[in-house]
């Protein structure tokens, strides 16, 4: 809005009706006799206050050591998908029966423990990488994992809302079956939230080569699973869908890969001995969905595994390609295996996994402190 002076009366006028007052007026910049001397200035410059607290995101730098992190981070600027625009409408959710409805849901609902917790778990531990200033490729690989996850969530997210209307917990299901899935749902997410609350303490707790050996378990276990729903699965929404998130769960793996090639020859024996003993955590954690949740960790009823056994029959019978048990055993531990090969080379050894036959370190579980996740 354009205000003239009006010459003597000293009054601002405007097109408005408002008018602004002689004594507001604010007097031009004071004028100096002659330019700043920059020795001068800093003779008698003060140096700001040292900033001492231990978790601060300032100063700020831009230094990047693995220029493999950053190669990567810009691969994935376009990720080449958006959940919105799969083919939902291909989905006739009126040819599946209830029951095959709520066992698909319970799939993704089940899935959402480690998925759709994964833009809070990398955004938190991009936070983290700003307050112990890494280097900025660690940073953005963290960014760009949160992105990618929030993608992961929101397809779970319409799987399950299509399928089950304010599912997965606010519906009433019609059937014995649908009321099994919704007890079931419930236990899964008290253990998703007992594993967030460890993971926050944990977060902090843990230097950066660690935590990536941790995330590096996680994304071995997401690629591997979403590989074979690929595979298996013949609804194609689905199959587009998992196609999409194993190829960023790959592109995951290679951050974890590239920053750890340059991180695990400079580990300390009681780091790497750390490492051990997250991989076991990460393996408990993680069969809740690779292969049958173990009671290590996971806190269920008696009811649980036969209602799952069931659920997932139904689910396959609608074309949806969760693998038998055997196959999910045989699957998880090639997957563990290829990660064995990875660090032994390094002289991380690897912890024992009797559940799926892999020989190794026994090594003490805390269920305080699990990092991994999809
Ligand atoms: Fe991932
Ligand atoms: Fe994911």
């Amino acid at each position: 809005m354009s205000k003239k002076l009006n010459g003597n009366s000293g009054a601002v006028v405007g097109s408005s009706s408002s008018t602004i007052k002689e004594e507001n007026i604010v007097n031009a910049p004071e004028k100096f006799d002659a330019m700043p001397n920059p020795e001068e200035l800093l003779l008698n410059k003060e140096d700001a206050p040292a900033i001492t607290d231990r978790l601060n995101i300032f100063p700020f730098d831009w230094r990047v050591e693995t220029p493999r992190l950053m190669e990567i981070y810009d691969s994935s600027r376009d990720p080449g998908w958006s959940p919105a625009q799969l083919p939902w409408d291909t989905l006739d959710v009126e040819s599946l029966t209830l029951d095959q409805r709520y066992a698909i849901s319970y799939w993704f609902a089940l899935l959402s423990v480690f998925d759709a917790s994964g833009p809070a778990v990398f955004a938190r531990a991009m936070i983290h990488a700003y307050e112990t200033h890494e280097e900025d490729a660690i940073r953005k690989c963290f960014f760009s994992v949160t992105r990618d996850e929030m993608n992961h969530e929101e397809v779970c997210g319409k799987a399950i809302t299509l399928l089950t209307p304010n599912g997965p917990l606010g519906y009433e299901p019609e059937t014995l079956l649908g009321k099994l899935a919704r007890n079931n749902i419930e236990w899964l997410y008290h253990n998703g939230a007992r594993y967030w609350r460890g993971y926050k303490k944990a977060v902090e707790m843990y230097p950066m080569g660690i935590l990536f050996s941790s995330f590096l378990f996680g994304e071995v276990a997401s690629s591997t699973l979403f590989h074979s729903m690929y595979q298996n699965t013949t609804i194609p929404v689905f199959k587009e869908a998992f196609r999409n998130i194993g190829r960023d769960e790959g592109r995951h793996l290679s951050f974890c890969l590239a920053l750890l090639k340059e991180v695990l020859p400079r580990m300390t024996q009681e780091e790497k001995d750390t490492v051990t003993k997250q991989f076991r955590a990460g393996f408990i954690f993680l069969s809740g969905i690779l292969y049958e949740p173990p009671e290590e960790f996971w806190q269920l009823p008696k009811t649980f595994l036969p209602a799952q056994r069931m659920l997932e029959d139904v689910a396959r019978s609608a074309g949806f390609g969760i693998l038998d048990l055997e196959e999910r055993r045989e699957n998880w531990r090639t997957a563990v295996v290829r990660l064995k090969t990875i660090v032994e080379p390094h002289g991380v050894k690897f912890p024992a996994l009797p559940e799926i036959d892999v020989e190794g370190e026994d090594v003490a579980f805390d269920a305080e402190k699990i990092v991994p996740i999809f």
